[in-house]
C-alpha cells in the first residue's frame, strides 16, 4: 500500500517529527511504501490566494471557488499543488501529524488543505455540487489519521475537560475535511502533554503510536453518516426517525451511544489515551 505522510512541524527534535519518523519505520518495515509531505520543510506557501491562478478564468474578480475549478479541469494550477494532488491521488492511506495549535492545526497545515483541496476534487467532486459527499468524492477509497501532539493534559480533553473532547474539537478536520471528500477517518492518535513529555512518556507513545501504524489498514474507521446513505433524504438534514432528538456533531456518527444522555458528547471509545497498547 501507498502511504502518504503529510506533517507540519518546524522543529526536528519535536514530538510530531519522532512520530513521522516512526511512522516512516513502521510502514517501510511491512512492506508499504511512504510519501512525505513536509511542509515547513518544503517552505509550503500557506496563503491561499490569486497567485494560486496564473491563468484567470476571469481577470476581474478573484473568486476562489471558480478559479480553483476552472484550474483543476484545465491543468493550469500550481506545479506545487499538483504535486500533491498527485501523491494524494496515489495514496492508499494519507497521515496528517501535527501540534494543536489553538486547538486546531498549524496554518501552513490549513493552508495545504485550503490550496490542494481543489474545486472538482474535493469539493464539487465530477462538476456536480455536493452531489457526492460526505463519504464519496475524489478521494473515496483512501483512508486518513490524524496524529496529534497535544501540549495540554488528556484529562483536558476527556469527556467533561475543560477544553473539550479532542475529537469533537477536531470534527472540522476529522469530517468536514477529509470525510467531506470521501475518505474514511480513523479515530484520531493523541500524545497528551506532550510539551513537558519525558522519556517514558515517549516511549509509551511510541509503543501506542507503532500499534496504531500497525493496525492502519485493519482499524474501523470513525462511522460518520455517508450523505447518501439514506440518513439524510435532502441531502442536508438527518431524518427524523435516525439519532431521533440528538442534535451537535455526535448526531453524525452512527452508533454512538451518549455516555451521560447529553446528547453532544463523544462517547470515550472516541478519545484514544496514547498509553493504550503500552
Ligand atoms: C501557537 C501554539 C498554540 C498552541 N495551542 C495549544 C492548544 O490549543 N492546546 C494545547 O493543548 N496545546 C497547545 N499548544 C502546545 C502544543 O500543542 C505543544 O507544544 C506541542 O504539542 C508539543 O509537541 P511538539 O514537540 O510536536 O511541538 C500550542 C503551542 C503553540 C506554539
Amino acid at each position: 500500500m501507498k502511504v502518504l505522510l503529510v506533517y507540519a512541524h518546524p522543529e526536528r527534535t519535536s514530538v510530531t517529527h519522532h512520530l513521522v519518523e516512526l511512522a516512516a519505520e513502521t510502514l517501510t518495515a511491512r512492506g508499504h511504501e511512504i510519501m512525505r509531505s513536509d511542509l515547513y520543510g518544503m517552505g509550503w506557501k500557506a496563503v491561499f490566494d490569486g497567485r494560486d491562478f496564473p491563468q484567470r478564468a476571469d481577470p476581474n474578480r478573484l473568486s476562489l471557488i471558480e478559479e480553483s475549478g476552472h484550474a483543476f479541469a484545465n491543468g493550469c494550477q500550481t506545479r506545487d499543488v499538483e504535486e500533491e494532488q498527485r501523491k494524494l491521488l496515489a495514496a492508499d492511506a494519507v497521515i496528517l501529524l501535527f501540534p494543536l495549535w489553538w486547538y486546531s492545526m498549524p496554518a501552513i497545515m490549513k493552508g495545504w488543505v485550503d490550496r490542494v483541496w481543489a474545486y472538482g476534487l474535493a469539493y464539487g467532486y465530477q462538476g456536480a455540487g455536493n452531489a457526492h459527499r460526505y463519504g464519496e468524492g475524489g478521494f473515496a477509497g483512501k483512508r486518513a489519521l490524524l496524529a496529534v501532539s497535544v501540549g495540554g493534559p488528556e484529562q483536558d480533553y476527556s469527556p467533561r475537560g475543560i477544553n473539550g473532547p479532542l475529537e469533537q474539537l477536531l470534527f472540522p478536520i476529522t469530517h468536514g475535511t477529509l470525510f467531506f471528500p470521501g475518505m474514511q477517518v480513523l479515530p484520531t492518535f493523541a500524545v497528551y502533554g506532550a510539551a513537558t513529555i519525558g522519556a517514558q512518556g515517549v516511549a509509551e507513545a511510541a509503543a501506542a503510536w507503532r500499534g496504531r501504524v500497525q493496525r492502519l489498514f485493519d482499524d474501523e474507521p470513525i462511522a460518520f453518516r455517508p450523505q447518501n446513505g439514506g440518513s439524510y433524504p435532502d441531502r442536508h438534514v438527518l431524518a427524523d426517525h435516525v439519532a431521533r432528538g440528538q442534535t451537535g456533531l455526535m448526531a453524525h456518527v452512527a452508533g454512538a451511544v451518549m455516555l451521560d444522555g447529553h446528547n453532544d458528547s463523544f462517547p470515550a471509545a472516541f478519545v484514544e489515551p496514547c498509553y493504550e497498547d503500552g
